[in-house]
């Protein structure tokens, strides 16, 4: 089997944020994507192991930030390869917070969707959260950024916690 047929498949790159009580947090994840229009779905996979998954469990909401191509790799960095565990991500992030009380990431956002858990699925290491969409608004007409352009323009990598890693 080739592994790497894997790395053929497209995605984008996004900021999953939560909260728990008055907490915040957010993380880079690049598993979403869109289950069905009627109503409005989204879904996202998340490691089991990251402040998000709990600050989701326990909230049962969630948005997402859609990350434009002029995205910074420092910005990337911050929320993708630390943890809301260690540090304040949103201490000097410009964010609002939206009709579900989660933050929503404003900085380097071309748009973003707010929406309630309806659902999850258990797949082992990661966890599918499915929620409906409550909200949703366009910020820019900037590119998204794709998986792909932050792979082959920006040099970037995923860590061993994203859903789509391999191992050399
Ligand atoms: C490009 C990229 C894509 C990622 N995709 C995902 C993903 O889809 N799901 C996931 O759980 N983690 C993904 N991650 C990893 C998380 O962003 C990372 O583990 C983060 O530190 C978790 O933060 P938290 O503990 O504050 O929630 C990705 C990271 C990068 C850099």
């Amino acid at each position: 089997m080739n592994n790497k047929t894997l790395y053929k498949i497209s995605y984008g790159l996004y900021v999953v944020s939560s909260k728990r009580g008055e907490k915040i947090n957010g993380q880079i994840a690049n598993t979403v994507f869109q289950i069905t229009s009627q109503p409005p779905t989204i879904a996202v996979s998340i490691n089991k192991e990251n402040l998000t998954h709990e600050f989701i469990e326990r909230s049962k909401v969630f948005t997402i930030s859609i990350l434009s191509e002029e995205t910074p790799m420092k910005f990337i960095g911050h929320f993708g390869f630390k943890s809301g565990k260690e540090l304040n991500k949103f201490k000097d992030v410009n964010y609002k917070v939206g009709v579900t009380g989660a933050p929503i990431v404003l900085e380097n956002a071309i748009g973003y969707l707010e929406a309630e858990l309806t659902n999850t699925l258990d797949a082992g290491m990661h966890t599918v959260f499915i929620g409906k969409v409550l909200d949703a608004e366009i910020i820019n007409d900037k590119e998204p950024m794709t998986y792909a352009y932050y792979h082959k323009v920006k040099g970037g990598k995923a860590p061993k916690t994203a859903p789509t890693y391999i191992p050399e």
